[in-house]
């Protein structure tokens, strides 16, 4: 063999090394979709997202990933792309890919029903987060980890009685249809508002959690209703902001001619709070992976689980939000 050739091929050789090395790298942390868990001997954690379309999804997924990183599990990532059908896929490959615990945060509370029975009927080990799906904690999954959506919805309603002295003909800018979060902040608003005669739903439309259709279903609504309403109330941040450009295009003060309250806490939001544009925001804590984390260490640990867990949310008005905005999502 030439020295050329030897050369040519001791090179090749360390690159194919190196290759092989960084390939290891990635996947000590955040594997591909298409990897196989029977390859690692680390406890593989699969995670199904319902989109990340929203500044809300991103920091969960940010967060679950880091967590994941810093315990040293290896995460699967799938996202749902905003397909409830896919999501029910993504649970079911992960299942065949045998990973040690699935993370679901389901899109909408009936259709995921299927995949959560799948996963316990593989025996893995299945924690709903941030929304709850149509099956029984402790008994078709380990736990449910989130929020208490009726609070959220509660908490707001009672905020804008406050804020509006009892009176107010409110548009309603809901969540993804279908989904707990949608579902839940709706009847807890209604109960409260229910408790006063001069609180009245004027308008309610889905604008699915986006900035955009927040910004365009309340656009249709100043059209359809012109001025009638003084409040609004949006089941998330980016509906609100969404709300608040389309209020201004038209004319209307935030602030002064509608109030308006939504929910999630994030640095947006806050920033409107501060801005006088927007009256509350009640968090919804995207970042709780340490508490996802730290069940699946207990439960490895032969623990008792409990069935759910709550967060425990903050509301932000013009009196705190200052303060929180520089830890926001
Ligand atoms: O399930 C939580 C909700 O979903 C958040 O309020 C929203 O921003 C997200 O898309």
């Amino acid at each position: 063999m030439s020295i050329r050739r030897r050369i040519a091929l001791f090179l090749a050789g360390l690159l194919l090394a190196g290759v092989l090395l960084s390939g290891c790298e990635r996947g000590a942390h955040s594997r591909d979709a298409g990897a196989s868990a029977e390859a690692s001997s680390r406890p593989v954690v699969g995670f199904s997202q319902v989109n990340h379309a929203n500044p809300w999804r991103i920091a969960e997924t940010n967060d679950i990933r880091k967590e994941a990183a810093r315990l040293g599990y290896e995460l699967i990532l799938i996202d749902g792309d905003s397909s409830a059908q896919k999501q029910v896929k993504d649970v079911e490959s992960l299942i065949a890919r045998r990973v040690d615990y699935i993370i679901l945060a389901p899109k909408e509370f009936e259709t995921l029903r299927p995949a959560i029975v799948a996963a316990r009927d593989a025996g893995i080990p299945l924690i709903l987060v941030d929304r709850m799906a149509d099956a029984v904690p402790g008994v078709d999954f380990l736990t449910f980890i989130g929020s208490d959506f009726i609070d959220e919805g509660e908490r707001i309603a009672k905020w804008l009685a406050r804020k509006m002295n009892a009176k107010a003909r409110i548009v309603e800018l809901r969540g993804e249809k279908g989904s707990s979060p949608e579902i839940d902040r709706a009847i807890g608003f209604r109960n409260i508002i229910k408790k006063y005669p001069g609180m009245e739903i004027v308008a309610s439309s889905y604008a699915y959690f986006e900035r955009l259709e927040g910004q365009k279903v309340m656009e249709e609504i100043i059209l359809a209703i012109g001025p009638t309403f003084n409040a609004v109330y949006a089941h998330n941040d980016e509906m609100a902001i969404g709300a608040i450009q389309a209020l201004k295009a038209a004319g209307i003060k935030p602030g002064e001619d509608v109030i308006l309250a939504s929910i999630d806490g994030g640095k947006d939001a806050l920033k409107a709070i501060i801005a006088g544009e927007l009256g509350a925001s009640v968090e919804c804590a995207p970042r709780f992976a340490r508490r996802i984390f730290d069940v699946i260490d207990a439960h490895r640990r032969g623990e008792v689980i409990s069935a759910r867990i709550i967060n425990e949310d903050r509301l932000f008005d013009i009196n705190n939000a200052g303060e929180f905005i520089h830890d926001a999502f």
